[in-house]
């Protein structure tokens, strides 16, 4: 299977949990997409859920769909929040934020009974690291904290736009994707960069995952955490 086959297979599974009446955090990315078209394409057969877009990207999907979508405002709790992510290990601890939407990912999967994530079958590491961990700052705080960031043990670069500006998040801030080489000790590294002022959030997401379903050449790994 080619890596995109592999996320429609995992996207496919996982909206397969999807419930009359829920309320469904809608993730960000290239998986997260096709898990929303799928979720547009059940709509548009009748079913009745409330999406809660994790960015602006995702929400114009879920707009352009038809899919009901609303503001945390709208909503006590999130039933199921479906999400891919850059990098999960085999404690389901993930790296996110390759889109640059982990922030309001991280708060939507917060507020979830549960969390499913779906990928193909190369974000699955045996230690998380390879892939660069974005830091999302306070726009004011950004030259300070590049040098803090460095002297946690970090390479970090400020994420651009092609045309060579700077990327800024749905939040307004920008974001450090951090080459900590391999993190052996992710909570540790978590609560490091929680402490940090001026650090709004980090793409470590350690707890928040239930289910994991990759899609690989032989079908979809379903791991429960
Ligand atoms: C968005 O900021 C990210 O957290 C994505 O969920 C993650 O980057 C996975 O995206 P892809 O499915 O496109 O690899």
């Amino acid at each position: 299977m080619t890596e995109d086959e592999q996320k429609q297979a995992a996207a496919e599974k996982a909206v397969t949990y999807i419930r009359e009446g829920m309320v469904v955090g809608l993730g960000t990315g290239s998986c997260a997409a096709k898990m929303v078209d799928l979720v547009g394409a059940k709509v548009k057969a009748g079913l009745s859920i409330t999406g809660i877009p994790t960015s602006e990207a995702t929400a114009a999907q879920a707009r352009d769909l038809g899919i009901p979508i609303v503001g945390l405002e709208a909503v006590d709790k999130i039933d199921l929040t479906i999400d891919g992510t850059d990098e999960v290990d085999p404690q389901g601890r993930l790296i996110k934020g390759g889109g640059g939407a982990h922030l309001r990912e991280k708060i939507v999967a917060s507020l979830s009974d549960r969390m499913i994530v779906v990928a193909e079958a190369k974000k699955k590491v045996p230690v998380l690291g390879a892939f660069k961990l974005p830091v999302e700052v306070i726009r004011f705080a950004a030259p300070a904290l590049k040098s803090r960031l460095a002297a946690l043990g970090s390479t970090p670069v400020l994420r651009q736009k092609p045309d060579g500006t700077p990327f800024v998040s749905d939040e307004g801030n920008y974001i450090f994707d951090c080459d900590f080489g391999k993190i052996e000790d992710p909570e540790r590294l978590a609560l490091s960069l929680s402490t940090l002022p001026g650090v709004v959030e980090h793409g470590l997401f350690i707890g928040f995952a239930d289910l994991i379903i990759i899609g690989t050449d032989n079908g979809v790994e379903i791991i429960e955490v």
